[in-house]
């Protein structure tokens, strides 16, 4: 098997394989419970949500619906809405948990099995916990070990192809006083040279497989799906919005004009409030208005002057090196912004990035398969999207005639390009080029 020149090529294969497939497993459980639920759970200790030691079994043990569980951590409302065992649990805490979209079942089931086999922390526990610490404490062993266990196997591999390689030199180059003539480096050069070709084709592979690799780390950067950061006020949309159908610029009163929609300032709030001072557990949020405006309610009302600041968190926030525009996607592109936040006029949790897969269901929108807010998102709506005011058929302001006459006139076969499926996409104006949203 190993008289064949290829060992080399293969060794390496084997390697790289063996790598890629362990990092990428060893990874799963923990990362994803670091990164995802740590800020509100532990293994066994009670924190913003309940500890999640066991908790399959727990669910299961209650007579939640088969599936309920997984259902919970990508959407609970979803979980709380079909299964009566999950809306249970959803009474836990006036704080909601996170929506957690675009985990799958196997991530979610990997992430109980880190915490199942999270060692009990506490000393003095009674028979049974300290056996079951036991039993986790081994099987967490096994999974650490097992990651060593293939890269040591790959080692091993090597240096034996290695060695069976150097045995078979040296008996083919042994001169009359027994010394060896030829040195690995020359052997491997010339080895090298008469399999050139596959050579060639096996670095190329690799090289392709670190760039794929890398740029699918890239794309990793920065994207947060589902995100509901915590406001210093339980501010209602659906109330506002909804309800009482105030309009939405009446508070993000920039949106129609400038790169962002803003959000209100505590004045605007004291437009309505300063009668509105809200009834039961209302008044408490509303309060937090007037301590920022410093403004006492009691009697006529009467401002201090004692001013706070209401600190929004951002909630959907793009990174530095991107241009978006509002006014540019909501008054040219007369694009609503259900399309990209999701129905505002419902919302009665805090405002959050909707998960793509609910954006699709809501009527009128283009159909999107890339994460909210991620790159792809932007660049697959702009390869679907006609602008506004699309086709040639004489509809249309100037703008966008006279755009059609200078391609007309510019390159009369490209322009038939563009209209051969009847639109005009942003993508074709230009909607694709890097430094459009790259400053
Ligand atoms: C923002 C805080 C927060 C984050 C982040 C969070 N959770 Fe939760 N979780 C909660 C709260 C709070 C509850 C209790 C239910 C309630 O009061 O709404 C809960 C409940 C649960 C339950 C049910 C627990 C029980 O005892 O029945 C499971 C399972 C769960 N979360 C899994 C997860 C997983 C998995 C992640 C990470 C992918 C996660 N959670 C991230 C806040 C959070
Ligand atoms: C009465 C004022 C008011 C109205 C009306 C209103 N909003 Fe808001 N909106 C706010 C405030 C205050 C915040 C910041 C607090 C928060 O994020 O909870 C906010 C936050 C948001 C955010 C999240 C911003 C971020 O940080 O990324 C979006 C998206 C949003 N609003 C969309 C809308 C849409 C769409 C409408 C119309 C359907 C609307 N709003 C109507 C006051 C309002
Ligand atoms: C155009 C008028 C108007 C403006 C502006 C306005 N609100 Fe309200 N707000 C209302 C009305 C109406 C209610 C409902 C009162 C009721 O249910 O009796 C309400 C209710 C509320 C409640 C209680 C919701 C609940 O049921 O728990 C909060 C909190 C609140 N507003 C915060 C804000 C904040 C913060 C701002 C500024 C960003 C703001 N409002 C701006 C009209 C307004
Ligand atoms: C084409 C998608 C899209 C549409 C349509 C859209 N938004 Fe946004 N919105 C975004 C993005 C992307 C951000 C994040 C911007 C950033 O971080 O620079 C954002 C941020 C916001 C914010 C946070 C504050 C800010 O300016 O960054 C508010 C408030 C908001 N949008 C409200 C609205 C309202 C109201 C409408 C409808 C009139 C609307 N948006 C329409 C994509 C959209
Ligand atoms: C729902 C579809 C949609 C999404 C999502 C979307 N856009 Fe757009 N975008 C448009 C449309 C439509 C126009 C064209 C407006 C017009 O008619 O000029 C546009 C135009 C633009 C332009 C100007 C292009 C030019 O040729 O001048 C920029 C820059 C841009 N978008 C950036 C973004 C970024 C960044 C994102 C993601 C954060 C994004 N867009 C997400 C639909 C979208
Ligand atoms: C329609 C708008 C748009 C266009 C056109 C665009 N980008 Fe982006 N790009 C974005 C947005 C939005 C992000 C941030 C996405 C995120 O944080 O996940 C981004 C992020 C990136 C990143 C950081 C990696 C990442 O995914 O976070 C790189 C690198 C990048 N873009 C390169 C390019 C190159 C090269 C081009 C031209 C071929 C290009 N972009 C064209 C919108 C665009």
């Amino acid at each position: 098997m190993f008289n064949k020149g290829n060992k080399w090529l293969f060794a390496l294969f084997a390697t790289l394989f063996l790598m890629t497939s362990t990092s990428s497993f060893a990874q799963d459980g923990e990362a994803l419970f670091n990164a995802k639920c740590a800020t509100c759970h532990q293994p066994h200790q009670d924190m913003t949500g309940p500890k999640l030691y066991e908790v399959r079994k727990k669910w299961e043990d209650g007579g939640a619906a088969d599936g309920s569980i997984y259902q919970w951590v990508k959407n609970w409302q979803v979980a709380a809405a079909n299964d009566p065992y999950a809306k249970e649990v959803s009474a836990w805490s006036p704080t909601a948990m996170s929506f957690f979209a675009d985990l799958s079942n196997e991530q979610i089931d990997a992430i109980f099995d880190y915490v199942d086999a999270q060692p009990m922390p506490s000393a003095g526990g009674d028979g049974g916990a300290v056996a079951d610490a036991g039993g986790a404490q081994t099987s967490q062993e096994q999974e650490t070990s097992l990651g060593w266990i293939w890269y040591i196997i790959a080692g091993i591999f090597v240096v034996i192809i290695l060695s069976v390689g150097g045995v078979r030199r040296q008996l083919q180059h042994i001169d009359e006083d027994g010394e060896p003539q030829v040195t690995y480096g020359d052997e491997i050069k010339q080895w090298i040279f008469r399999n050139r070709k596959s050579v060639g084709v096996g670095v190329l592979v690799i090289v392709l497989a670190l760039i794929v690799g890398l740029f699918l780390q890239l794309y990793q950067i920065g994207v947060v799906t589902a995100y509901q950061p915590s406001q210093p006020i339980q501010f209602p949309h659906d109330i506002h919005a909804g309800t009482n159908g105030i309009d939405c610029k009446y508070c993000h009163n920039s949106v129609d004009k400038s790169k962002s929609a803003g959000v209100p300032t505590v004045n605007v709030c004291m437009n309505c409030h300063k009668q509105i001072k809200g009834a039961g557990e209302q008044v408490e949020q509303i309060a937090k208005i007037y301590e920022a405006a410093g403004f006492n309610p009691e009697g006529p009302g009467a401002y201090t002057g004692e001013t706070e600041n209401l600190v929004w968190n951002k909630v959907h926030s793009l990174p530095d090196h991107v241009y978006f525009n509002h006014s540019q996607h909501v008054v040219v592109g007369g694009i609503d912004c259900k399309q990209c936040h999701g129905d505002m006029t419902k919302q009665k949790e805090l405002p959050r990035v909707v998960p793509v897969e609910e954006l699709n269901q809501i009527e009128g929108n283009v159909q999107l398969t890339k994460p909210t807010l991620t790159m792809g998102w932007c660049i697959e709506c702009h390869g679907e999207k006609e602008i506004a005011n699309g086709p040639v058929s004489g509809k249309g302001g100037g703008y966008y005639e006279e755009i059609h006459k200078r391609l007309l006139e510019n390159d009369e076969s490209l322009y038939e390009d563009y209209l051969e499926d009847g639109k005009v996409t942003v993508k074709e104006l230009g909607g694709w080029e890097c430094a459009k949203c790259h400053y």
